[in-house]
């Protein structure tokens, strides 16, 4: 028996807060349709009292969207929430998600507020959003770097309060995942009320962890995860959306799945990527123009005899057309003579011999043999 994890994607806020990828309503709309097409669970839309231009994004995509839940973050405050409870009017299906920072550092240093207050604080912005909305998210900011007693403590006090969901941000991307694991667990055990909340992961990454502290997570217990397009979000990014989603569906054994669309994962991706002005890096995992590209001979001979010897994912799964053997001085016959085929063009082994010298002669002076290079040579 599989369980589903549901996807929460937050490319529209966490993602849209990055410096230089801010959208307009209408692009947002584009996006949360493309988002709806891909079968996320959730779109959270924007931070209604942030700008009217965010309320107003929050206000159109829940007219926009049928099938994915609507979310407007706040911050845990009166105000906040009276704002999202009416950017989400339009919403078929709508959340607000509202919190406020529980490690002590944050504490002290941020809010100089003590325990008592912050626990008060939650219990308060979850009751009032209640009025608006049955669907309620909490979120502990920094639980990442909160002591897991009193975070299972502000956990409760939510639940009480009516939270549907308890968000558990690693705001930070500090934890290692085991340590994050450790934390869904110590809560799904210790909470009281836990089985009327679905824990949900919130992974930054500025160690390079989010995907793997999002997968401990679910592994332990959380059975939703907030994710962002190509990754994209504040500093190091957010957990990736086509990386989890890919190694739940590559990874059977962990029992987990989602709905999403895999082979919409490549074009979406390049959409958002081109929207916001955000160059997904060659080497991206799933979406990187490098992610099924092949160059070096061993790699190359390999792929052509059996793709599966070097390539995990079919590259159809996410949307890409085929495997590349791209041509380069580190290429071998056998990858020449594809690409010749390719082109129509089929040389015996001691014609092939000969071309292959006069390729490694042009391949040293530059990066990458293309087609009207190689047509040269094989004409010649
Ligand atoms: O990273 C974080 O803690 C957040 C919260 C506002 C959910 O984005
Ligand atoms: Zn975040």
């Amino acid at each position: 028996m599989s369980d589903k994890v549901q996807i929460f994607d937050t490319t529209l806020r966490d993602g849209e807060q990055v410096p230089g990828c801010k959208l307009v309503t209408e692009e947002k709309i584009i996006i949360a349709k493309r988002l709806e097409e891909l079968g996320v669970d959730i779109i959270e839309a924007g931070f209604p009292i942030s700008s009217p231009g965010d309320f107003n994004s929050v206000v159109e995509i829940s007219k926009a969207v049928t099938n994915p839940t609507v979310c407007a973050l706040t911050r845990a405050v009166e105000k906040d929430i009276d704002v999202a409870g009416e950017a989400l009017k339009f919403a078929k299906k709508g959340r607000i998600h509202t919190g406020l920072a529980t490690s002590a550092m944050h504490r002290e240093y941020k809010l100089r507020m003590t325990a008592e207050q912050v626990i008060e604080k939650a219990s308060f912005a979850v009751a009032h959003a209640k009025k608006y909305v049955e669907d309620v998210e909490f979120y502990a900011e920094d639980a990442g770097r909160t002591d897991n007693e009193y975070l299972a403590r502000v956990c409760e006090a939510a639940i009480k309060a009516g939270a549907t969901v308890l968000n558990i941000p690693d705001t930070t991307g500090y934890c290692l995942p085991d340590q994050y694991g450790e934390k869904i667990k110590y809560l799904a055990e210790n909470v009281t009320g836990i089985h009327k909340a679905t824990l949900s992961t919130h992974c930054h990454n500025d160690l390079g962890l989010a995907t793997a502290n999002s997968i401990y997570g679910a592994i332990n217990g959380a059975r939703q995860i907030e994710c962002t397009i190509n990754g994209i979000g504040e500093r190091a990014g957010n957990t990736a959306l086509e990386e989890v989603v890919m190694i739940m569906r590559q990874q059977p054994d962990l029992g987990l799945y989602t709905d999403i669309n895999t082979p919409l994962l490549n074009s979406i991706s390049k959409q958002v990527s081109e929207m916001m002005q955000m160059p997904v890096q060659p080497n991206k995992a799933i979406v990187g123009d490098n992610a099924f590209a092949h160059s070096s001979g061993i790699h190359q001979d390999g792929v052509i005899k059996h793709r599966e010897n070097y390539e995990i994912i079919d590259p159809k799964d996410v949307g890409v057309d085929h495997s590349a053997i791209v041509l380069t001085a580190r290429s071998g016959r056998a990858a020449v003579a594809y690409r010749a085929k390719l082109l129509g063009y089929e040389p015996t082994k001691d014609e092939l011999n000969v071309i292959y010298q006069a390729f490694l002669q042009v391949a040293d002076t530059m990066k990458e043999v293309n087609d009207e290079e190689l047509l040269k040579l094989l004409k010649a």
